[in-house]
């Protein structure tokens, strides 16, 4: 098995999983050559960029456009994405709606809501259950070689999903990113042993939103963070990346934090 799938990779942190990933199956040496496949929705030089990345490391590397807000879309894109690359050996369900920045700022609440529900559960839900029992399909035996043969899926959550964050970034990601890590431990109850299953709950990481911010928010993120910084696309990648590797064989329905561990003792002055 050797597909390597990474949804919304053609920036941020879905980009950084890829390079990731890719440049730890050169690292592996694995006899046989991994076929990865990038998925984006609009931006195609984006998910090029991130191609022509995973190429210069000599592996083949396709990318694929798919509106997951669309439950059709999205199941013709899993179904796709198995004839493309399949079996598959790792697949990220990393991409995610942005309402923070562009356009959708100016959205209502409600529309706001929906559209990462549609994107970020249901959208994502429909690509895992196609896309979840044809890897638990798969030849091979997931209990032999220390797991080292299990496929594995991986998710991305938001650390602050279970506790709740105040104001309406809170009530819409939280929510919907809650609605993901439990997807994902279900998911991993219905595919052990043959598939193990992850999520990855990032804190605050400076992509788009994070470079152009308020001061307010720029103090809040990292003195939030006992590592008094703001995470990396690249913390998050490593996480991915230990998770899907053979190191992980025997942890499978778990969530790890990449926040840099919560700081208790955080207190900043109100926006
Ligand atoms: N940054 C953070 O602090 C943070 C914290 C917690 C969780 N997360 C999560 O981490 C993931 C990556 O975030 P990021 O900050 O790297 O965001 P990003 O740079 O905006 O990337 C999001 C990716 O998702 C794709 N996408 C957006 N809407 C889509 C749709 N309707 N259908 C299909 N694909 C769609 C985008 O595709 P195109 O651009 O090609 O259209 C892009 O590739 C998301 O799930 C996000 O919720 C981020």
């Amino acid at each position: 098995m050797t597909g390597i799938v990474v949804t919304g990779a053609s920036s941020g942190i879905g980009r950084q999983i890829a390079i990731q990933l890719a440049q730890d199956a050169v690292r592996r040496e694995s006899p046989t050559a991994p076929r990865m496949l990038v998925h984006y929705r609009r931006n195609r030089a984006g998910a090029e960029a991130t191609a022509e990345s995973i190429q210069r490391l000599g592996i083949e590397c396709q990318i694929v456009a798919a509106d997951l807000s669309e439950i059709s879309a999205a199941e013709q894109f899993a179904r796709d994405a198995l004839e493309r690359v399949g079996p598959i050996d790792t697949w990220v369900n990393n991409a995610g709606a942005d309402v923070l920045t562009g356009e959708p700022a100016s959205w209502s609440f409600d529309r706001k809501l929906r559209w990462l529900l549609d994107v970020d559960v249901c959208g994502t839900a429909a690509i895992s259950r196609i896309v979840g029992p044809a890897m638990a399909e798969q030849e091979g035996d997931p209990l032999d070689d220390a797991g080292s043969v299990t496929p594995s899926m991986v998710f991305i959550g938001w650390d602050q999903a279970p506790e709740g964050m105040e104001g309406d970034a809170g009530m819409m990601f939280g929510p919907v990113k809650a609605a993901v890590m439990a997807f994902a431990k279900s998911l991993a109850q219905t595919l052990a042993p043959r598939v193990r299953v992850n999520c990855v709950a990032p804190g605050w990481i400076q992509t788009a939103w994070g470079e152009s911010t308020s001061e307010y928010w720029n103090e809040r993120a990292t003195s939030q963070s006992l590592m008094n910084r703001w995470g990396s696309a690249s913390d998050v990648a490593a996480a991915v990346a230990y998770l899907t590797s053979p190191a992980a064989g025997f942890i499978t329905g778990q969530t790890i934090n990449v926040n840099g561990g919560w700081n208790r003792r955080f207190l900043v002055a109100d926006d």
